[in-house]
């Protein structure tokens, strides 16, 4: 069942700034804390799951890359703490612009430097696939491509239906071109997310080991998706 999303749920804690600067903990651990109260009604397919597949994968991707770690992770944890608001608005509030808008009071109390903050508010806000500014730093690279790999492969495929099912859309539909059918709406399929967005994320990575992930989690995809369409047709 759709669990109720109000969009208020996303505010940070009016104490964050204070309880990041005084409690226990590395500055990234006390973040993710925070963080994680900001998805106590998010959707299944962006939950604070999502966020902590995103957290694993720049630790992995970051590791083969110059970045500062700390930014990195900083920012993954609070890269789609907007979501909510974009959810709740059918698509019309872009989540990663209300994301550093939600982001910026619990990062600029804190005790790094100018340039720092930036750089996590940059990340946040350039982490979505459809909307610039493209990410200008290595952080906000590596977060991209984590963010992008977390939405193919065997995770991307049942991510891609478990969203479907919470806009209320139908399982499948060969009889319609994709290219003329509206997000949000019964038909925002698996298959139609596939052909708008995730067919076309390999070829956009912009780190090496983040572009050499999604090869690997791509032909996985692919293959699912004409599996799907063969057994639709009752071909296999
Ligand atoms: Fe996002
Ligand atoms: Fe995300």
């Amino acid at each position: 069942m759709l669990k109720n999303n109000t969009p208020g749920t996303a505010e940070p804690p009016a104490s964050a700034a204070n309880m990041l600067e005084k409690g226990s903990g590395t500055l990234v651990s006390k973040i993710k804390i925070h963080a994680q109260k900001m998805f106590a009604a998010s959707r299944g397919s962006h939950d604070w799951e999502h966020t902590l597949r995103v957290f694993q994968l720049c630790e992995r991707i970051g590791a083969a890359e110059a970045v500062d770690m700390e930014v990195l992770l900083a920012a993954a944890c609070l890269h789609d703490v907007g979501r909510g608001y974009q959810d709740t608005s059918g698509g019309k509030i872009c989540h990663a612009e209300k994301g550093r808008e939600l982001a910026r009071p619990i990062i600029e109390p804190l005790p790094i430097s100018m340039e720092r903050k930036t750089n996590i508010l940059h990340c946040i806000h350039a982490h979505r696939f459809r909307k610039p500014p493209l990410p200008g730093t290595p952080e906000a690279r590596v977060l991209f491509d984590a963010d992008k790999l977390d939405a193919i492969g065997a995770v991307g495929v049942a991510r891609a239906f478990q969203f479907a099912g919470e806009v209320g859309a139908r399982l499948h539909n060969p009889d319609v071109d994709v290219a003329k059918t509206r997000p949000y709406s019964d038909e925002d399929t698996g298959f139609r997310e596939f052909k708008v967005k995730l067919s076309k994320i390999k070829d956009g990575m912009l780190t090496r080991e983040g572009a050499r992930m999604a090869g690997r989690r791509h032909a996985f995809m692919a293959a699912f998706f004409d599996r799907l369409q063969a057994e639709h047709r009752g071909e296999a």
